[in-house]
């Protein structure tokens, strides 16, 4: 594990998530290869690793399969395996049935499994001592998010040398929702193993720091939780603070102005049959999403006889997600038995009502939509952030288009001033502003895409990795020894 830019053996930083930045294909004959993922987190990251010598620790995203570590862009990929059980009970169980719905306001109902939790534990130490194997005395580790927060403690007991960052991706819930968790209180101790802890929203940051005062009565004072000494770690303040993720808007911009996007664009209107107005809706095909709101909204606004399949078309693009979980397949039913009545009552030869796509597509098919799209519908019943309203603004160069989007994304507290905020449980007061924004006049959408323009562009990604990893390289370092094996 000697790294190749500095002869060291360990690096400078490392990144820690459930899933590696790359895709892993087996072929027949047993060979693996791997290609990028071009996920929003490896385009944050991949400048800072280069620059600074960087491992990144995650799983492969299939069972069973061993892969040493590599190289590839100038980073150190270091897979962690996980068998077909541990898929089952550490991700798809304990990750995406207990933690994912009960963190977001509990949509679904929340499983509590004490074999999942088992697994979670197992798989959270298996992170924590792959990244201890790959960090350089005194180095920096990013852990990221839900599926991995008792990495922090565990790095600490193993590497107290360490600055230990961690950033949580989706809400975290109040305090009255995470008490139901029978494991919170090992929850928030692995979390407090971190220097920084950073959240989305400052609502998410205050939520944590209530769980924490209620539940494990340590001093806070503002955003600072310190917790107290013990027989071998002195005592130590850790912070938790709001920064809220973007995409990589300049790149996306300039995607979006390319003459192959463009010409898509026009031809995606075209083969709509050049509606009038095209409404779009991007999302994972998740319960957190609104979809089944939105696309009920937009049913009842056509059965009133407000707008007419000859002149407004919905495209859905569902991208399939976790598809061995219930609470996804149950979903997945639902949504599409919707969406056939709609199509069923309300489209004509040559004008569908809904066009339902259950697929995911390349960036240069996204920008076409999203640049094809009069209005764009982000009516997620709950959301961390949601970067579809982000992409969005940065493919609409042209300054049209008009951002629909739900209170209970992370995005609403940025976007407020140029978009319209729903609240997606309210279908009469959201069948009003999809009315609304199909009507909306040029220059009023001129002037409302323009601001939102002006805070996507300003506060693109780098910047958030930046500035997460700036205030975690400010705190005081703590110089302890490396402890010995
Ligand atoms: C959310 C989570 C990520 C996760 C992604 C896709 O954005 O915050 O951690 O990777 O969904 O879900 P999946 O389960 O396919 O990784």
């Amino acid at each position: 594990r000697r790294s190749p830019l500095t002869g060291k053996d360990g690096y400078d930083l490392v990144v820690v998530s459930n899933r590696l930045p790359v895709d892993f294909t087996v072929d027949h004959e047993g060979r693996v290869d791997w290609k990028r993922s071009p996920g929003g987190l490896v385009t944050a990251l991949e400048p800072v690793m280069q620059k600074s010598d960087g491992a990144w620790v995650g799983w492969s995203g299939a069972p069973d399969l061993e892969v040493e570590p590599f190289d590839a862009d100038d980073m150190r990929l270091v897979p962690v395996t996980l068998s077909a059980t541990e898929i089952e009970r550490y991700y798809e169980g304990f990750s995406n049935d207990t933690l994912w719905p009960l963190y977001h306001d509990v949509i679904a109902p929340p499983a509590f499994h004490r074999q999942w939790w088992d697994a979670y534990r197992r798989v959270n130490q298996r992170f924590a001592d792959a990244a201890a194997a790959q960090a350089e005395q005194g180095a920096t580790v990013w852990v990221h998010d839900y599926q991995l927060q008792l990495v922090p403690r565990m790095l600490r007991e193993q590497r107290p040398d360490l600055r230990i960052g961690f950033f949580n991706h989706i809400p975290f819930p109040p305090l009255e929702l995470f008490q139901q968790l029978p494991w919170r209180r090992q929850v928030i101790d692995g979390l407090l193993g971190a220097d920084l802890i950073g959240f989305q929203r400052a609502g998410d940051a205050s939520n944590f720091i209530r769980a924490v005062r209620r539940l494990t009565g340590y001093t806070t004072r503002g955003p600072i939780v310190t917790t107290p000494a013990t027989e071998d770690s002195p005592a130590r303040h850790v912070r938790a603070a709001a920064f809220p993720i973007s995409i990589d808007s300049h790149t996306f911009d300039e995607l979006a102005r390319t003459p192959e996007v463009q010409a898509r664009s026009r031809e995606i209107r075209a083969d709509l049959g050049d509606p009038e107005v095209m409404m779009l809706g991007v999302d994972r095909l998740d319960y957190t999403k609104g979809i089944r709101h939105r696309i009920k909204a937009y049913g009842e606004i056509l059965q009133d006889g407000r707008i007419d399949v000859e002149h407004v078309t919905l495209v859905q693009v569902a991208s399939p997600s976790r598809e061995n979980v219930g609470a996804y397949q149950e979903l997945r039913e639902q949504v599409e038995a919707l969406v056939g009545r709609i199509n069923g009552e309300y489209a004509e030869i040559g004008h569908a009502a809904i066009h339902y796509l259950h697929h995911s597509y390349p960036p240069e098919e996204m920008a076409a939509l999203y640049l094809a799209a009069d209005v764009m519908l982000v009516t997620s019943l709950r959301d961390g952030m949601n970067l579809v309203a982000k992409e969005y603004i940065a493919a609409r160069s042209d300054d049209q288009g008009v951002l629909v989007l739900s209170e209970f994304t992370g995005a609403a507290d940025e976007l407020a001033s140029g978009a319209l905020l729903v609240n997606p449980h309210d279908i009469d007061g959201m069948k009003d502003i999809i009315v609304a924004a199909a009507h909306m006049d040029p220059r009023e959408q001129r002037k409302r895409m323009r601001r939102l323009r002006r805070r996507v562009l300003a506060d693109d990604v780098s910047k958030w990795s930046e500035s997460f990893l700036g205030v975690l390289q400010a705190m005081p370092s703590r110089d302890t020894p490396r402890r010995q094996e």
